[in-house]
């Protein structure tokens, strides 16, 4: 097939990668000049394991291209996929301003015969009708289409094996002849077909997401109540996640979720049920305690580590990605610079982005060495659980520290065998000082 996608971020880039390789012709449609030529020389941009090899690959075999201009593949696609960001606005619900406008595009360049138009982007409920109907005012009499919304579920860092064998594959829309054309285009992907109408597609990205989040929000919230009486998380959600009912996935406690996703998914989600006038204190508790997980490890690390420098390990919002939007560790960062303390800062992947942030702010520096970053430290903090902290020398780090005194975000070490080792050491959830 012939396959126009609007969009390179996550979604986009990855998703076209895998269509290519499938052996459809892909294009690939963005906006900034610069950020297509890098990617037609075989430079993903971002970060995501095994992206570039997949990207070359296909380049090299011509079944991806980049442009700039609708015209060179709207005509002839039997698929538009829109991939753009829904970022959001000021009081949490979803922007949608981009998806209407390249809406608005696809339709004008749209000639004649039959196009699948499929919303790939998270959207709130009645986007993809109201898609279609932008599209419909503004396309030629003699172009016809049908609007799917599939829903994209892949998590960045393991994005590709997300996309060739996800759990299922959501196909939404009124009309059997699109299901059908999605359904052959999906066939070599592994993964449940879930068919179902525009609303429920719409909804069933949201409801994923937040369920997640507040699987996560209730480990934390058990992490609370084992810190105040003793008791250690991780003994505590083994025993609970062995009901196969319940499972032990996204039961990781730490200093909370972040990324491009479920911040904004759950916010979004609940200005649809205000909108309904339904009771979101639910959704509204799973962001509170989210945030309680950062003011309560910010406290620990005040009352720890005496005022001076710190070293912090782990930018990005969760490890294998540089992704830093939404990160946690930011908050971390932000309270620790207000409260005077000076950073020395590392991660693997996300430094650059994390100092493109912080670039006016002389208080925080970025190094390239994990053990760098404890020179004349007061304690170190770690936010991320990136392997290479999992695999570092500790004897290493505690003759390094000027104090040896670790906050850890992710319970990444043993308390036990810390304490032996003679560190002060502090996780979430796991009562050890
Ligand atoms: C998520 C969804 O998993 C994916 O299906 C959707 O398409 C996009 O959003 P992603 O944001 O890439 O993917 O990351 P994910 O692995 O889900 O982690 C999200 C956040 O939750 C991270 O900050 C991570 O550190 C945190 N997390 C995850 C926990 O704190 N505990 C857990 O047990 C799992």
């Amino acid at each position: 097939m012939i396959i126009t996608f609007i969009g390179h971020g996550y979604v986009g880039l990855v998703t076209a990668c895998v269509f290519a390789d499938l052996g459809n012709t892909v294009y690939v449609i963005g906006r900034n000049q610069d950020k297509l030529k890098r990617l037609s020389s075989g430079d993903p941009i971002i970060f995501e394991p095994g992206l570039q090899e997949l990207l070359k690959k296909n380049l090299a075999k011509k079944t991806i291209h980049f442009t700039t201009d609708y015209s060179v593949s709207i005509p002839k696609s039997d698929i538009v996929f829109i991939a753009v960001g829904t970022p959001p606005n000021e009081d949490g619900s979803a922007n949608t301003t981009t998806v209407y406008s390249v809406a608005e595009l696809i339709g004008k360049h749209l000639k004649k015969g039959y196009t699948i138009v499929s919303c790939k982007s998270t959207v709130p409920i009645g986007t993809n009708r109201k898609i279609k109907k932008i599209i419909d005012t503004v396309k030629n009499k003699d172009a016809y289409i049908d609007v799917v919304s599939c829903p994209e579920f892949l998590r960045e860092g393991t994005a590709l094996q997300d996309t060739f064998t996800p759990d299922r594959i959501v196909i939404g829309s009124d009309s059997k002849k699109a299901i059908n054309i999605l359904l052959d285009l999906h066939k070599p992907l592994e993964g449940k077909r879930v068919i179902v109408g525009l609303e429920s597609a719409e909804i069933i990205k949201y409801a994923s997401n937040s369920l997640l989040a507040a699987k996560i929000s209730f480990a934390n919230l058990i992490s609370f109540y084992c810190e105040e009486t003793g008791a250690d998380v991780l003994e505590v959600l083994e025993g609970v996640g062995l009901d196969r009912r319940i499972g032990h996935r996204f039961l990781q406690p730490g200093i909370g979720y972040g990324g491009s996703c479920f911040p904004k998914d759950v916010k979004a989600l609940i200005t649809m049920g205000d909108a309904l006038s339904l009771d979101t204190t639910f959704l509204k508790a799973i962001e509170k305690i989210n945030r309680d997980a950062q003011t309560r490890f910010i406290s620990k690390i005040k009352k720890y580590v005496p005022k001076g420098k710190i070293a912090l390990w782990g930018l990005s919002f969760k490890p294998n990605t540089d992704d830093v939007r939404d990160s946690p560790a930011f908050n971390i960062i932000n309270a620790l610079l207000y409260d005077g303390y000076t950073i020395q800062a590392y991660d693997p992947e996300a430094y650059k982005n994390a100092k493109r942030i912080y670039k006016k702010n002389k208080n925080i520096t970025f190094l390239s060495s994990p053990y760098d970053t404890l020179n004349e430290a007061n304690g170190l903090v770690i936010c991320t659980e990136w392997n290479e902290f999992k695999q570092i020398d500790l004897q290493q780090v505690k003759k390094i520290l000027k104090k040896p005194i670790i906050l850890d975000g992710r319970n990444i070490y043993e308390p036990k065998k810390m304490k032996i080792r003679g560190f002060t050491y502090l996780s979430v959830g796991r009562n050890s000082v």
